[in-house]
């Protein structure tokens, strides 16, 4: 087992305000680097996000504005740092691709792929997707428009570029997924990655003529580098820049959406190849979710912000009800109406009413219990594995149970001095365990129930979970 743990988020486009994609990835790597501080101390755990500030769709998106690039960059940034605040997001550093000192090592870096005879001067011509920031495969079309961005002409560009020699590096790429050097998950996504490998594989042009809001390339300053390039590069960079974190390279742990999943698992790692860096360990792409059967999206008007979702369900409330939707991974749905339910059910009647409950039997008796910091192994397991679903589903269940071992036991009723305090002791033993579980998941809530259980005398205060009307 490794004595470090580096998790990543994309870094986010800065055309964009936070919305509840964004929140899903942040959140479930803000889970596991708490879950890995815990474990391997504090000290050795890195949470990295930010912001891809680069690139054509920030430039006219800030130009609808009337605002500099630079200004409106800033001014969405800011944005993505309360929702975090918000959402109690504890990453280690935010990154932002203006930052001169990623600028500097990007430049480095792919002057290093240069010097290596990876990159060369070719003209580019066909049909690029801005809300992509790439060029167009015959595969991403349908209609002659993006798969993803449907209502988005895509726009014909020739020019000459740079390109980055591909199609010989991704055998590479190929030869190390095969060998296992790095991994990628869920498994389906690596088969998905592995054939279209096999199949032809271009060059990608890397650089880009017309487009001023970008890095200059190295050697000719004419042209500015891919934003892509740029920003995947954020991930080394702020291991670099920063004081004491060159020990986490390479990453444990990339998180993205599928979306993304080319660009990591191959394109990344060709980059990192060339330039004779070590990869990634392993990136796990988990699946999209839709809002009540559709797309999220601006022009649907549907799109729910990180602050909706405090605002009604409490911070760890929308923390839970996030993960909990569907298992991580997969491709799910969201619904504000059954974020309701849910959160009636599993929070306020759930674990909320346990603790109640419990704490009101408690109050005025002498409950001690030797607190003890044992984790259920199946519990590691599954966070290392990633099922954070399977982790809240797990929790959730022994909620149930207890709730039910009250029923059955009836202490109101009980008499007996020793045969209460064991029913209780029992009780309050199993949240205890229960709040620690829940500690990466819900750390407010997990707090909250250590205090009132481990206190001098339980007393009962405000329900965790007000019920929703
Ligand atoms: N800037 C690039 C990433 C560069 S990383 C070196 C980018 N940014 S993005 O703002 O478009 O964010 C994409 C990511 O947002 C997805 O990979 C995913 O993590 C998250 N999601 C956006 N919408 C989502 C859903 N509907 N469902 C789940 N995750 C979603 O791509």
């Amino acid at each position: 087992m490794d004595k470090k743990f580096f998790v990543t988020t994309p870094i986010y486009y800065v055309n964009d305000v936070p919305h509840i994609g964004h929140a899903y990835t942040t959140l479930a790597a803000d889970i596991l680097a708490r879950y890995y501080r815990e474990k391997l101390g504090r000290e050795n755990v890195f949470f990295l996000t930010g912001t891809d500030e680069h690139g054509q769709k920030v430039s006219q998106a800030a130009k609808e504005k009337g605002v500099s690039p630079k200004e409106f960059s800033d001014s969405v940034t800011s944005r993505f740092k309360d929702a975090w605040r918000l959402l109690n997001i504890s990453y280690d550093y935010f990154i932002r691709t203006t930052d001169p000192k990623h600028e500097k090592i990007v430049t480095s870096l792919l002057q290093k792929i240069y010097d290596k005879g990876y990159i060369y001067k070719g003209t580019y011509e066909g049909l690029y997707c801005i809300g992509c920031e790439k060029f167009l495969t015959e595969s991403d079309l349908v209609g002659g428009r993006c798969l993803l961005h449907p209502n988005k002409e895509p726009v014909k560009q020739k020019e000459d570029n740079y390109f980055l020699r591909l199609s010989e590096l991704s055998k590479k790429v190929l030869g190390k997924i095969e060998e296992e050097e790095y991994e990628i998950l869920p498994k389906e996504r690596k088969n998905e990655v592995i054939g279209r490998l096999k199949s032809r594989v271009e060059d990608i042009s890397i650089s880009r003529g017309g487009v001023s809001w970008g890095i200059p390339v190295p050697w000719d300053k004419s042209q500015t580098i891919y934003v892509w390039v740029d920003a995947l590069i954020n991930y080394y960079s702020a291991t670099q820049f920063l004081e004491g974190k060159t020990k986490f390279w390479p990453a444990d742990l990339h998180l993205i959406g599928k979306d993304i999943l080319w660009f990591h698992a191959v394109i990344w790692q060709a980059l990192l190849i060339a330039a004779g860096v070590d990869l990634p360990k392993k990136i796990f792409a988990h699946g999209f979710f839709t809002i009540d059967g559709q797309k999220m999206s601006k022009s649907l008007g549907n799109i729910i912000s990180p602050k909706q979702l405090v605002d009604r369900y409490g911070v760890d409330g929308a923390r839970y009800l996030l993960i909990s939707a569907y298992p991580f991974g997969d491709d799910g749905d969201i619904s504000l109406k059954r974020f309701d339910a849910k959160y009636n059910a599993d929070l306020a009647d759930a674990l909320g009413n346990l603790v109640s409950r419990v704490a009101k039997l408690c109050e005025g008796l002498n409950i001690k219990i030797s607190q003890s910091k044992k984790i259920p192994a199946r519990y590691c397991e599954d966070i290392e594995h990633l099922d954070l679903y399977g982790v809240l589903n797990n929790v959730h269940s022994q909620v149930i149970l207890a709730n039910r071992y009250i029923d059955k036991n009836e202490p109101w009723k009980i008499k007996n001095q020793k045969k209460l305090n064991a029913v209780l002791g029992y009780l309050v033993k199993k949240i205890l365990s229960l709040a620690n579980q829940l500690r990466p998941f819900l750390p407010e809530t997990s707090e909250k129930i250590e205090k009132l259980f481990s206190g001098p005398g339980i007393k009962l205060g405000e329900p965790l979970f007000p019920r929703l009307r």
